[in-house]
C-alpha cells in the first residue's frame, strides 16, 4: 500500500517507516522538523536501500497536504504529527490543542478532499490517566490528566464521531505505552532537544557521560520495589504493530482502537540494572521526591493487539536498554 506518514521523520515515524517499507509497502514521509531534523531522511534511505520521498510541511497546511495524498496516490495516512511533551503542555496548552486537534482537524479535511478514507492514528496510554485497575485494556476509562493527554483524548472523540458519519471511513487507534530502544543499525533512535523529559533517554546520557545522574522520582509507590512500573515496548516492536495494523485495515469495520505494549511491567530500579548491564558501567542515581502528576504502575493487557492484530511485542528489556546505548554511543 501506499502509506503516508505525517511526522514521519520522529523517532516512531522514522522507526515505523522502516518497518513499512521492508513490509513492501510505498511511504512518503511529511514533516515540518520543529522536532526532528532533515539529516533522519538520509539514515533511513540507508537502511531500505532506496530513496524516500519527504515533504516539508505542517499538516496544518491543507492544501499541501491534499496535493502530497494525490500527487503519490497514498491510500492510508498514518498520523504520528503531534506535540507530545506533557510538562511544556501544561505551559503553553494553546500551541498543543492548535497543533494537535486543529492539525488533525486540517488533515482530516485534506484526506475528505483527496478521497482518502484509512487512517492509523499515534495516541497514547496517557488517555487513561491515573489506572482504576491493571492491565489496562481497551475499555479502560478515559481521564487524562493533562493538556497534552487531552488532546490526544479529543483526536480520538474527532475520529470516533467523524466515522460514524461516513459509512467509506476506516481508522486504526493505537495507544502507545512507553516506547523506547533504538533501530539495530543504531542509525534511528531517539535523541530529544535539551535535556530529556523520559527515564530510558534521560539514563542514555547519564551513562555517556553527558549528565551527572540520574533522578530516581520516588521509592514509595506500592510497586515491588518502591518505584514507577511501566510498560516499556521496543520501538521496533511498536513500528511492527504500525505494519500489523495497516493489515488489518481491510477486515476492520470502522473506528478501532488497540493498546500497544508488552504486558509487562518494570520498575525504575529495574530499567537500571538492565541498562548497567548493556553499557557495562554504574549508573549514578538518587533518590529523589516524586514527580508531580507520576502514577505508580501502568502496564496494558495486550491481548486484543496479540489476537485481533496477530502481533506481540516481543523484544526484551535488555534489547531496548543494548540498542538504546547503541545508538546514544553512535551520538558521542
Ligand atoms: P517526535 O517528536 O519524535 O515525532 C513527531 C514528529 O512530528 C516530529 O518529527 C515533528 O517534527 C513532527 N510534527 C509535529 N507537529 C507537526 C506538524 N504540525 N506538522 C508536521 N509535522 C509535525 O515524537 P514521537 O515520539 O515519534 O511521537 C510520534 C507520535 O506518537 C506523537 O503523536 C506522540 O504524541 C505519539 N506518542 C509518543 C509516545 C512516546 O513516548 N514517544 C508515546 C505515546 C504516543
Ligand atoms: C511520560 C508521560 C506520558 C507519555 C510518556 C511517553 C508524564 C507525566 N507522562 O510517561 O504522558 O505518554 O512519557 O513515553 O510525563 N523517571 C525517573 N527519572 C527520570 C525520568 C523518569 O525516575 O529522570 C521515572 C518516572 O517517575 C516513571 C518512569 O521513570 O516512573 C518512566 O517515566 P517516563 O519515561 O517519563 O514515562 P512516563 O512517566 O510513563
Amino acid at each position: 500500500m501506499t502509506v503516508l506518514l505525517t511526522g514521519g521523520t520522529g523517532y516512531i515515524g522514522s522507526h515505523t517507516a522502516t518497518a513499512l517499507s521492508e513490509a513492501g509497502h510505498e511511504v512518503i514521509l511529511l514533516d515540518n522538523f520543529c522536532n526532528s531534523h532533515r539529516a533522519i531522511l538520509e539514515r533511513l534511505e540507508k537502511i531500505v536501500g532506496k530513496s524516500v520521498p519527504c515533504i516539508e510541511g505542517d499538516v496544518r497546511d491543507t492544501a499541501l497536504v491534499k496535493r502530497t495524498l494525490q500527487e503519490y496516490g497514498v491510500e492510508v495516512v498514518i498520523h504520528l504529527a503531534g506535540l507530545k511533551a506533557v510538562g511544556e503542555s501544561v505551559k503553553t496548552p494553546l500551541n498543543y490543542y492548535e497543533n494537535n486537534v486543529h492539525g488533525t482537524l486540517s488533515l482530516l479535511r485534506a484526506m475528505d478532499e483527496a478521497d482518502v478514507n484509512n487512517m492509523i492514528f499515534s495516541s497514547s496510554a496517557t488517555v487513561y490517566g491515573d489506572p482504576q485497575y491493571l492491565p489496562i485494556d481497551e475499555d479502560h476509562p478515559l481521564a487524562p490528566t493533562n493538556p497534552y493527554g487531552r488532546t490526544k483524548l479529543y483526536i480520538e472523540q474527532i475520529l470516533e464521531d467523524h466515522v460514524r458519519a461516513n459509512d467509506n471511513i476506516k481508522v486504526v487507534n493505537l495507544r502507545y505505552f512507553n516506547p523506547v530502544g533504538s533501530h539495530s543499525s543504531a542509525l534511528l533512535g531517539e535523541d530529544p532537544r535539551g535535556i530529556p523529559n523520559n527515564l530510558m533517554p534521560f539514563m542514555a546520557r547519564v551513562a555517556s557521560g553527558e549528565l551527572k545522574e540520574l533522578s530516581v522520582f520516588g521509592d514509595d509507590y506500592p510497586t515491588m520495589d518502591g518505584t514507577g512500573v511501566r510498560d516499556y515496548i521496543h520501538v521496533v516492536d511498536l513500528a511492527e504493530g504500525h505494519v500489523a495494523a495497516l493489515e488489518f485495515l481491510p477486515r476492520s469495520t470502522g473506528f478501532e482502537t488497540f493498546n500497544l505494549g508488552t504486558g509487562s511491567g518494570f520498575s525504575v530500579l529495574q530499567v537500571i540494572q538492565s541498562y548497567e548491564v548493556a553499557c557495562g558501567k554504574k549508573i549514578p542515581y538518587q533518590i529523589v521526591k516524586r514527580r508531580p502528576g507520576d502514577i505508580a504502575s501502568c502496564y496494558t493487557d495486550p491481548n486484543k493487539a496479540n489476537a485481533v492484530l496477530k502481533w506481540k511485542a516481543n523484544r526484551s528489556l535488555s534489547e531496548m536498554c543494548l540498542s538504546s546505548w547503541d545508538f546514544q554511543r553512535r551520538l558521542n
